[in-house]
């Protein structure tokens, strides 16, 4: 079972600028959240209890002070500077001490999951052993993203290939894998593309050639959304916003999903009001704990 998970949050966020020159693109909201607190909550519905967030140099404290410790939604989070994006495998490298001997996930910062299975498929992808396990979702704009060609027949992984000009397959590997141990030994053998970073599918290869990658699919029910661009940034907020407000449910509160896990009791959800203060997600929680 996959215990460990990290967060990758860092990146120079050119393509927001402004908004991403003095905060990072992971801390602006979506609706009514930081960005941060999306993909936190996949690792925490996947049971995922201790973190590592991968931020810029010089932007920990920016972090610290919504997510601090984790212990707010009891999880433990342990933090690492990364001095220049080079590239998603390096979160093997800087993160291989937090690893150790264990099995790890990876999510991107920047990545939005829901859906009606999502905690039924995270809790699967968590019982990998050996290799790597991604999550793939069709794409209109494949050129995009990582891309898999998969074999339905045989359940393998033929081929990938990040951002290809042409593609036959639609079918993007969303930013979410699940490795086995040997990933910080084999992010170190990478060697950097023609664009100076260390690519995620380079070490994905290197599992598929050795029969060792395999694929699960989100499914047509769920969702996979981008935060890339500023537009993706206001569609995506236009989905969250109507979601929570159709249902009165929120997506991605930290706190109800801590409670439910059964890791934090309602005097906890107290002290998060009072961390918040007076606004609609302390509202929120006072409703869960009623
Ligand atoms: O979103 C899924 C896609 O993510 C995959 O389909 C692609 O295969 C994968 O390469 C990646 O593509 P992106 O172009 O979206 O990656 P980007 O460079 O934008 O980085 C994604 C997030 O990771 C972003 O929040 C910044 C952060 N990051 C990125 C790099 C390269 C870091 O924190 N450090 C880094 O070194």
């Amino acid at each position: 079972m996959i215990k460990k998970g990290i967060i990758l949050a860092g990146g120079r966020g050119t393509r927001m600028s402004p908004l991403t020159k003095a905060v990072n693109k992971q801390l602006l909201p979506i609706y009514d959240k930081p960005l941060i607190y999306y993909p936190l909550s996949v690792l925490m519905l996947a049971g995922i209890k201790n973190i590592l967030i991968i931020v810029n140099k010089g932007q920990l404290n920016q972090f610290k002070k919504i997510l601090s410790d984790g212990k707010r939604f009891g999880v433990k989070i342990n933090y690492i500077e990364q001095k220049s994006p080079r590239g998603l495998p390096d979160a093997f490298i800087l993160g291989e001490k937090f690893i150790g001997q264990d099995n790890v996930a990876l999510i991107l910062g920047d990545n939005f999951f829901y859906g009606q299975s999502l905690t039924y498929k995270l809790k699967n992808c968590v019982k990998i052993k050996t290799g790597c396990k991604i999550l793939i979702h069709p794409v209109k704009k494949p050129e995009l993203y990582g891309v898999a060609e998969v074999n339905k027949k045989n359940k393998k992984v033929m081929n990938i290939k990040e951002k290809p000009k042409k593609s036959k397959s639609f079918m993007a590997i969303t930013g979410l894998y699940f490795f086995d141990n040997k990933v910080s030994q084999l992010s170190k053998m990478l060697k950097p593309s023609k664009r100076k970073e260390l690519e995620i599918v380079d070490l994905l290869n290197k599992y598929r050639k050795k029969n060792k990658l395999s694929y699960e699919h989100l499914g047509r029910g769920g969702a996979w959304l981008d935060t890339g661009s500023i537009d993706d940034f206001y569609n995506t907020s236009a989905f969250v916003s109507a979601l929570e407000n159709r249902q009165g449910l929120k997506i991605a509160c930290l706190e109800e999903i801590a409670l439910s896990n059964g890791w934090i009791n309602k005097n906890q959800i107290k002290q998060a009001i009072n961390f918040y203060g007076n606004c609609l997600y302390s509202k929120y929680l006072e409703k869960i704990i009623k």
